[in-house]
């Protein structure tokens, strides 16, 4: 390693020869004209049989989606909520937000007790976690402007594999085993996903109930989750276990069609989400920030790269958490948040030698409750259309209350709200009046479903879950593919560190740091943050990029066994 760092005629050759290719990734899946890439195999194959028979993106997302309700329970969802950014092949973008609202009947304090003090996991388990879902209803808003595809045709997939059963992974067999207590405690009946000898990877597992509501929502679309069958069963649910959705606050659910944030950089369009997602304020200030700098010239996960990176992030996420919220019910100065000379401005008492104490800017605590999930997919069909699509339940299986006799879990996405001044959510992110709780209010995500183009051509798909780290995830991925011109399996492989300003430490993968760098960046006054669950859970990238000569790579990160995978042609 010495040796390449000689400024010999050849090092820069040997050196870029070791920065790329000491990232090993399972090769990516190659595709000519189409690709999907999402949280499991089944999905992924059943949205390119759809772009294959000639459906568009728009309505291979709507296909995938709803087949990773069936087949990836813990977060893939009709009882959630996500955010959509596209980008059509003639270069029109757009974003839409499906995310969930609060209650008409949430208030501000609704998780404290009477002395103001937050009530422990009353934000994340049972009926008062969950948000009134926007899953549905935004399937049918994208369905219903770009969808080429019969809607009952497009539903059909998920609905097959509900009622007939699909065979059980090892990693789907342990999810569902790790929550079976979870489910009992909540739930007044017995739920599918309940099997006391526990499952096997190998064994058939059915969701009747589920297969009885996709199909309802087949014939009826979004009327039968908001005003029929289905938002019966869920009000009643809400009923049995003292929630606070009604069939009012389901009838009123609205989406809402937002334009999305575009990032200049290095010469790429990056095209994100805006709030209530804070991930494209974010990424817009991460990027911008990065770019005077020459990060193709630093070493990849080097003490320079992690320093930089760490520096811009907790910047960038103490913005978060004083600014940000829903922007139709709280001002969000996105425009100057974004700014390139705000941005200059704050970058500026950036040291390259010292890290800034975050505390420096104000205090705050993590405390993780549990693992977490969302999904991402990534899609692009023949004609050159890409849909880059985010979805929740927020936790895994959300608040782990299904509807009975709907067959499906709900989320507890108002654990996204700013619960209380200073009190941080289950990903540690601290917040302000800017995200308390207000009737129909949305809470602030950080999911960014984001789109690369350079040239007026697209070039990329990317998102991925992991909470507070999504952002950073999007981030790194970027520089990945940009700066050190990565193949998208490498961009997606490469361990990723992250930092969200409190708590005031670099957490990160296992195998992201030598011993080298860990000892540079604590000699800079950095904490590493040592936290087991973080050796593996940063974001889990579903990426398509596209080469010069137009070839489609998906990327998928099974890099912890789960079930994710790239299917295209
Ligand atoms: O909207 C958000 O930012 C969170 N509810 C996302 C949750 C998540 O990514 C969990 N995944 N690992």
């Amino acid at each position: 390693m010495i040796a390449l760092t000689l400024a010999t005629p050849f090092a820069h050759i040997q050196y870029e020869h070791w920065r790329h290719h000491y990232i090993f990734a399972p090769s990516g899946v190659y595709g000519k004209e189409a690709m999907v890439v999402s949280a499991h195999r089944l999905a992924s194959d059943v949205g390119r049989d759809v772009l294959a028979a000639g459906g568009n993106a728009f309505d291979a997302a709507v296909a995938v989606n709803f087949v990773l309700a069936v087949v990836y329970q813990q977060a893939g969802n009709i009882g959630g909520g996500g955010f959509m950014v596209y980008r059509l092949h003639n270069g029109t973008t757009g974003a839409l937000d499906f995310r969930e609202i609060a209650p008409q009947a949430a208030h501000r304090d609704m998780f404290l007790d009477e002395s103001g003090a937050v009530i422990k996991g009353k934000s994340l388990r049972g009926a008062l976690a969950v948000g009134v879902p926007g899953s549905v209803a935004g399937m049918a808003a994208l369905h219903k402007r770009f969808g080429s595809g019969e809607w009952a045709a497009l539903i059909a997939p998920s609905i097959k594999l509900a009622r007939d059963g699909f065979v059980l992974t090892d990693k789907a067999a342990r999810m569902f085993n790790r929550y079976q207590q979870d489910f009992i405690a909540v739930n007044r009946s017995a739920l599918s996903v309940v099997k006391n000898t526990g499952w096997e990877s190998g064994q058939t597992i059915r969701f009747p109930a589920l297969a009885n509501t996709l199909e309802r929502i087949a014939i009826h679309g979004r009327d039968d989750f908001y005003i029929g069958e289905t938002s019966h069963l869920l009000v009643a649910e809400m009923k049995a276990a003292n929630g606070l959705i009604t069939q009012e606050d389901l009838a009123q659910y609205k989406v809402v069609w937002r334009t999305p944030i575009r990032i200049a950089y290095r010469g790429y369009d990056i095209i994100t989400m805006p709030p209530p997602s804070s991930g494209g304020v974010a990424l817009s200030q991460l990027l911008q920030g990065i770019e005077p700098y020459a990060v193709s010239d630093m070493r990849h996960n080097s003490t320079q790269h992690i320093h930089l990176m760490t520096e811009l992030e907790r910047r960038a996420y103490a913005d978060r958490a004083t600014y940000l919220g829903d922007p139709d019910f709280v001002f969000v100065p996105t425009n100057r948040l974004t700014a390139p000379d705000y941005v200059r401005q704050r970058i500026r008492d950036i040291d390259s030698d010292k890290a800034t104490d975050s505390r420096t800017i104000k205090e705050g605590n993590v405390e993780r409750v549990e693992s977490v999930e969302t999904t991402h997919f990534s899609i692009v069909d023949k004609q050159g259309n890409a849909v880059s699509i985010t979805t929740t339940l927020n936790g895994n299986f959300g608040s782990k209350l299904a509807v009975q006799g709907g067959g499906f879990f709900l989320n507890n996405e108002m654990d996204d709200f700013a619960i209380a001044q200073g009190h941080a959510n289950q990903f540690g992110l601290l917040g302000n009046e800017q995200n308390a709780i207000a009737p129909a209010k949305r809470m602030l995500s950080s999911m960014t479903p984001t789109i690369i183009e350079k040239d007026g051509a697209l070039r990329g798909v990317i998102g991925t879950p992991g909470g507070a780290t999504i952002i950073t995830s999007v981030f790194q991925t970027l520089l990945n593919l940009i700066d050190f011109e990565m193949s998208a399996a490498q961009a997606v492989y490469a361990r990723k560190s992250h930092s969200q300003w409190q708590p005031d430490v670099i957490m990160m993968e296992r195998g992201t740091l030598s011993l080298f760098n860990m000892r540079g960046l604590q000699g800079r006054g950095h904490k590493l943050y040592p936290h087991p669950h973080f050796a593996y859970s940063l974001g889990r990238v579903e990426a398509i990029w596209i080469d010069d000569t137009g070839t489609l790579e998906g990327a998928a990160d099974v890099s912890r066994g789960f079930d994710d995978a790239a299917a295209g042609f």
